[in-house]
C-alpha cells in the first residue's frame, strides 16, 4: 500500500504567558490509502495540535507533510484553496465548523458551491445524495442545524466532508460527545464509508474504547510525542509503552470484550 499521508519530523512550540510549551516534539507517521490511523493520549498530549497542523489550521514549526503527492505544508494560497477538499476534518462539536442557524441544505451545499464542485442546478439532488450517504432523510433538509439532534448533526458533518470527495478525514473527537449507542452506530457508519468511498481516516480520541473498533493501527501521544505506534490489536494485547498501558487500564472491559 502507498503511503496517501506522510508525516515527517512534526514539530510546534506554543509561547502563551512567557511559558513555552512543546506541543509537537518531531513526530513522524505514514497512512496508507484505506487506512484507519488512530491518535490516542491523555488531554493535552498534543493530539489536537497534530490535527490542526496537519489540516493546516495553524503552522508547524519544523517538519514535512507529503499528501497525495503534494509537499502539503508548502503548498502556497491558491494551490491550497485547489488541494483542500481532498483533506477534511471532522471536530468534536460539529456546530464549530457549522453555522447552527444554516439549514442541513446550506450547510451541506456550502462546500459544493465554494468549490464548485457540482453545477448549481444540481445541488439539490446532490445534497439528498449525500444525505442518504451518512444515512438521514431527505426530509431533515429544510431544518436548522440547531433544531437536529446531536447525532444528526455530527452525520450532517460527515455529509459535508464527503461532499468534497476527500481522500482523508481528520475527526478530532468526533464521537466524543455522543452517547455509547449513538456513537457506535457512527462508527459503524464510517467503517461504511471508508470501504465505499475509499477513504483514509486519522482518527484522534483520548478514548482507546472508541478507536479499537476502527483503527487498523494506533499511535499513542505523551507530551507531544508518540510513544508508540503499531496495529491496534497487538497495541492492546501487548502494550510497550506506560501510556498505552495507563490508557488502556482507563478502559477496564477493553481486553475482556475481545473474547466476548
Ligand atoms: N493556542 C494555544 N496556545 C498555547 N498553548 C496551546 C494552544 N493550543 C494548545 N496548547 C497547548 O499545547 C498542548 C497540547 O494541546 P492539544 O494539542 O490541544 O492537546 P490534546 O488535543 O491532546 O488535548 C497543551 O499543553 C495545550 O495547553
Ligand atoms: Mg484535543
Amino acid at each position: 500500500m502507498s503511503a496517501l499521508l506522510e508525516v515527517t519530523g512534526l514539530t510546534k512550540r506554543y509561547s502563551s504567558h512567557g511559558r513555552v510549551v512543546q506541543a509537537l516534539d518531531n513526530v513522524s507517521f505514514s497512512i496508507a490509502e484505506g487506512e484507519t490511523l488512530a491518535v490516542v493520549g491523555p488531554s493535552g498530549s498534543g493530539k489536537s495540535t497534530l490535527s490542526r497542523v496537519i489540516t493546516r489550521l495553524v503552522s508547524a514549526d519544523a517538519g514535512s507533510v507529503r499528501f497525495a503527492g503534494t509537499d502539503w505544508l508548502a503548498l502556497p494560497a491558491a494551490a491550497l484553496r485547489r488541494e483542500r477538499p481532498r483533506m477534511q476534518m471532522v471536530f468534536q462539536d460539529p456546530l464549530e465548523a457549522v453555522n447552527p442557524r444554516a439549514t442541513v441544505f446550506s450547510a451541506i451545499a456550502d462546500p459544493l458551491r465554494i468549490h464548485r464542485l457540482v453545477p448549481r442546478r444540481e445541488f439539490r439532488r446532490a445534497v439528498i445524495h449525500l444525505l442518504d450517504k451518512v444515512q438521514l432523510p431527505a426530509s431533515l433538509l429544510d431544518r436548522a442545524v440547531h433544531e437536529i439532534s446531536g447525532g444528526q448533526r455530527q452525520r450532517v458533518a460527515l455529509a459535508r466532508a464527503l461532499a468534497c470527495q476527500p481522500r482523508l478525514i481528520v475527526l478530532d473527537e468526533a464521537v466524543s460527545a455522543l452517547d455509547v449507542s449513538l456513537r457506535a452506530r457512527i462508527i459503524d457508519l464510517l467503517i461504511d464509508l471508508q470501504r465505499a468511498e475509499k477513504l483514509s481516516y486519522l482518527f484522534v480520541s483520548h478514548d482507546l474504547a472508541v478507536v479499537k473498533a476502527t483503527a487498523h493501527r494506533t499511535a499513542v501521544m505523551e507530551a507531544g510525542r508518540i510513544v508508540e505506534i503499531g496495529p491496534t490489536p497487538a497495541l492492546i494485547n501487548a502494550p510497550q509503552s506506560e501510556m498505552a498501558r495507563a490508557l488502556i487500564a482507563a478502559v477496564p472491559r477493553l481486553n475482556l470484550s475481545r473474547t466476548l
